[in-house]
């Protein structure tokens, strides 16, 4: 079988859509969270443009633990409240951040991230983890994108 998944799309919100209706195709029938996380990372990061690192962050024992994801080698533990990961796993609000030079207590992994939108990811109540998504330019995610993001995290919470 091959997924040949490539979303050309005029706006944002088409492109979402498409990217959603793709996410959910791909992990359609299948319950191992790892599985689903490793071809949603490589899905969300063939279609989204100008990214340079997206992946999980798990909720292991109340710490933010890396999971599958693309880029550059991150850190592995990062405790709630910590860096704009932890503060969407504390907060449970989507963290947009338009510098994240600018965002006290910001992780610097890659310099190359100049900006940031983290996801969290709750089922039944429970903060499964969070979705990263870092771009190399400054102030990368719109509203638009932010409610994309929202969307990919409901269908997400869904299949880990
Ligand atoms: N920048 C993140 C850390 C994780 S990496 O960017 C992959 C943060 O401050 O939460």
């Amino acid at each position: 079988m091959t997924y040949d998944f490539r979303i050309e799309a005029a706006d944002k919100p088409v492109m979402y859509r498409d990217l959603a209706a793709a996410l959910e195709g791909l992990m359609a029938g299948e319950s191992d969270a790892v599985a689903n996380m490793a071809n949603a990372a490589a899905l969300i990061w063939e279609t989204l443009p100008d990214v340079n690192w997206v992946g999980f962050y798990r909720n292991i024992d109340g710490e933010l633990v890396v999971g599958p994801f693309q880029g550059r080698p991150a850190c592995i533990r990062i405790k709630f409240g910590e860096g704009v990961c932890g503060a969407a796993a504390r907060s449970r609000q989507v963290q947009r951040v338009e510098d994240v030079n600018a965002f006290p207590g910001h992780i610097a992994c890659d310099s190359a991230s100049k900006s940031e939108i983290v996801v969290p990811l709750i089922r039944d109540g429970e903060l499964i983890g969070v979705l990263d998504i870092d771009s190399p330019k400054t102030g990368r995610f719109t509203e638009e994108d932010e409610a994309g993001c929202i969307r990919l995290g409901e269908i997400l919470s869904k299949a880990l």
